[in-house]
């Protein structure tokens, strides 16, 4: 008799149904499972076997037992096809009732002892089972939260096969689990940016990174507050939508990240890797390809601290995702997409030794600085519209008693200019003024006679390129925004061209 126990797969954070198609009849006693199962998928032949054992049942070792997991033109990889396997096999052996086949989803790791073991990608797999109609989803009790985010579908925590097996023959009713915990994330808990004395430009700067959401490069010499400031400008970003939340727990979930049982993920992430990071690592990468720091920092923040010692590759890597705001990983497994809308945040020295330009302690020769800021190609620096300086500060601002503005302040100005441009392209297919293309910006940035007479000037003598020209009306557009100002004055494009130091500064 054939029962078919639906389940979930995935192609990135793409779910799709599979029903594993359990036929258990008189013949030469084997079991086998087809369907483009991978390694990892036959192993699980031992584990169901182990764990239905230990559950009290007696395996069907005598009969013949085929399981398909259909559709067979997709690979199956991971443990997660443990629970429906298992269930299929029972249920083919008149062990279990089935009417709950119909319209139920079932998902979970079966270790040796018949427990069930939390599975990644959670997320997505319910988002996928509910939009497909399913009414219920069977899953791992660890994974009980971040299932709950889901509306719409009744989520059916279960701790062992026995306890699911129970369920299903109705010997052990488990209501629907509804998340009751709060989650306590929120902006009070970073880092502020009252700790930063001085450095009031550099502040500016992220304030307009931040109410544009431009990527921005931080330069000086060591010890000024780069990387301080940098860490604190998460908590001057306003918090996730519903749907934002949504997403990064997805790429999470599916990056086997979430552990804890707050489940949602609230806070925007803010990922900090260190230079010797790989490609893989990265971009994402991974037999079954996971996804990367970039996709990790999705609607929120990659720092990439001491910037010019990543290695060359990595971050030209980078150069897709920030034009395309998704990432494409291609393996022998197939191509996955990730969402990659990050902001990204550098920082470096301006040579190697840290000094040039600030003291006469720098010994470095021309050739060095140049090939240390030549490892950031033209091209990825051109997709930075803020650059900035963060220059030595003196010793009478490190030690005044003088509190800087507080994040909350900047907070509240960065909120105020996200409605602006919420309300301006609702109609359009962007978010934020960094994100505006070419025709975007002739739209949204018109000038004046004497702003463009100002413009005009500015770009013959700093001989800007085409590209960075695009960069500083949209930086003056974010200026205006935190102004209030429906036009972009002179004094806004004054401030955006202060933000290109390294048009300014050359070696
Ligand atoms: N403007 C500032 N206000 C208050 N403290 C500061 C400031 N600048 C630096 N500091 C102190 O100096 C420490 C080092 O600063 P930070 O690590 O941010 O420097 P950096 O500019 O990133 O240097 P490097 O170029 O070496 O990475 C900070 O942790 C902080 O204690
Ligand atoms: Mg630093």
């Amino acid at each position: 008799m054939i029962v078919s126990v639906k389940c979930c797969g995935l192609e990135g954070l793409r779910g799709y149904t599979v029903a594993a198609e359990a036929d258990v009849s008189k013949g030469f006693p084997s079991f086998e499972i087809v369907g483009l199962p991978d390694s990892s998928v036959k192993e699980s032949k031992a584990r169901v076997r182990s764990a239905a054992q230990s559950s009290g049942f007696n395996f069907p070792d005598a009969r013949r037992i085929v399981l398909n997991l259909a559709p067979t033109g997709l690979k199956k990889a991971g443990p997660s096809y443990d629970l429906p396997i298992a269930l299929g096999i029972l249920a083919g052996d008149g062990k279990l009732r089935r009417y709950i086949f119909e319209n139920t989803a079932f998902t979970g790791e079966l270790s040796l002892d018949g427990s069930i073991k939390r599975v990644d990608g959670i997320l997505p797999m319910v988002i996928h089972a509910k939009n497909e109609g399913f009414s219920r989803f069977v899953l791992p009790y660890e994974n009980r939260n971040e299932a709950a985010l889901i509306g719409g579908i009744d989520i059916i925590p279960v701790r062992s096969l026995k306890e699911c097996c129970d369920y299903i023959n109705g010997r052990y009713p488990i209501p629907p689990y509804v998340n009751t915990a709060q989650n306590a994330e929120s902006a009070d808990m970073l880092p502020d940016f009252i700790d930063v004395k001085g450095q009031e430009e550099v502040k500016r700067a992220m304030l307009i990174a931040a109410a544009g959401m431009h990527n921005i490069l931080l330069s000086g010499p060591p010890g000024t507050g780069k990387t301080m400031m940098a860490k604190r400008l998460p908590s001057i970003l306003p918090p996730m939508t519903f749907e934002e939340c949504i997403e990064v727990t997805e790429i999470y979930s599916v990056a086997g990240l979430i552990k804890d049982s707050s489940a949602l993920i609230s806070r925007r992430p803010f990922r900090n890797p260190h230079h010797t990071i790989s490609n893989a690592a990265m971009a994402g990468g991974g037999r079954i390809p996971r996804p990367g720091e970039v996709s990790l920092s999705h609607n929120g923040i990659l720092f990439l601290d001491e910037f010019p010692e990543f290695s060359r590759d990595v971050l030209e890597e980078l150069r897709q995702p920030l034009e395309d705001r998704e990432i494409t990983i291609s393996r022998v497994n197939g191509t996955m997409t990730y969402p990659a809308n990050i902001m990204l945040v550098a920082s470096m020295n301006p040579c190697p030794c840290g000094y040039f330009g600030y003291s006469d302690k720098c010994s470095c020769s021309q050739n060095k600085i140049i090939k240390y800021r030549n490892k950031i190609s033209g091209p990825l620096l051109d997709r930075i519209d803020i650059q900035v300086e963060a220059a030595g500060i003196d010793y009478n601002k490190l030690s005044a008693d003088a509190k800087g503005e507080s994040s909350q302040s900047m907070r509240e100005k960065v909120l105020k200019a996200h409605e602006i441009q919420a309300q301006r392209y609702k109609n359009s297919a962007f978010s934020y003024n960094s994100r505006l293309d070419a025709a975007g910006v002739e739209k949204f940035c018109r000038l004046g006679q004497n702003e463009k007479r100002f413009m005009e000037r500015a770009f013959n003598s700093l001989s800007l390129s085409a590209r960075a020209y695009h960069k500083i009306l949209k930086t003056a557009r974010t200026a205006a925004d935190l102004d209030g100002s429906e036009n972009i004055n002179v004094s806004h494009i004054a401030e955006a061209l202060s933000l290109r130091s390294f048009d300014r500064n050359k070696v």
